[in-house]
């Protein structure tokens, strides 16, 4: 009986440090919401060029992704954001030309 209290004692005190922590994404501001966020801005993207980035260079996008940056996040979170247009635009643009889905994208980002 008292070597079971112990285990169980044991067990609630591992319980309580915590779960092991799960790899962070590299920029951990972006989980959560973030997500959401994601999605919100590359379908605003699409609509903007409807849909079509036949034509569409990675710098072209990479502006449209600023504005966007700027339209729905501020501060810290919209500097993070510039960085992945700035990182990601040509790879981003391949991807939206292949049809790939806003949350694939943003999974890949590791913001989903
Ligand atoms: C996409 O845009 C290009 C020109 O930028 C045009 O030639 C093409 O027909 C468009 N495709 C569709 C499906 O609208």
């Amino acid at each position: 009986m008292q070597y079971i209290c112990l285990v169980s004692a044991l067990f609630v005190l591992v319980l309580s440090r915590g779960i092991p922590t799960i790899p962070q994404p590299r920029i951990d501001v972006w989980s959560g919401p973030n997500c959401h966020m994601c999605e919100v801005i590359l379908n605003n993207v699409r609509y903007e060029y409807r849909n079509n980035f036949t034509n569409v260079t990675p710098d072209q996008l990479r502006q449209s992704l600023y504005q966007q940056c700027d339209l729905n996040l501020n501060g810290f979170t919209d500097q993070e954001c510039h960085k992945i247009a700035d990182e990601d635009s040509a790879d981003i643009l391949q991807q939206l030309q292949e049809g790939t889905s806003s949350y694939r994208i943003c999974q890949r980002e590791l913001l989903c």
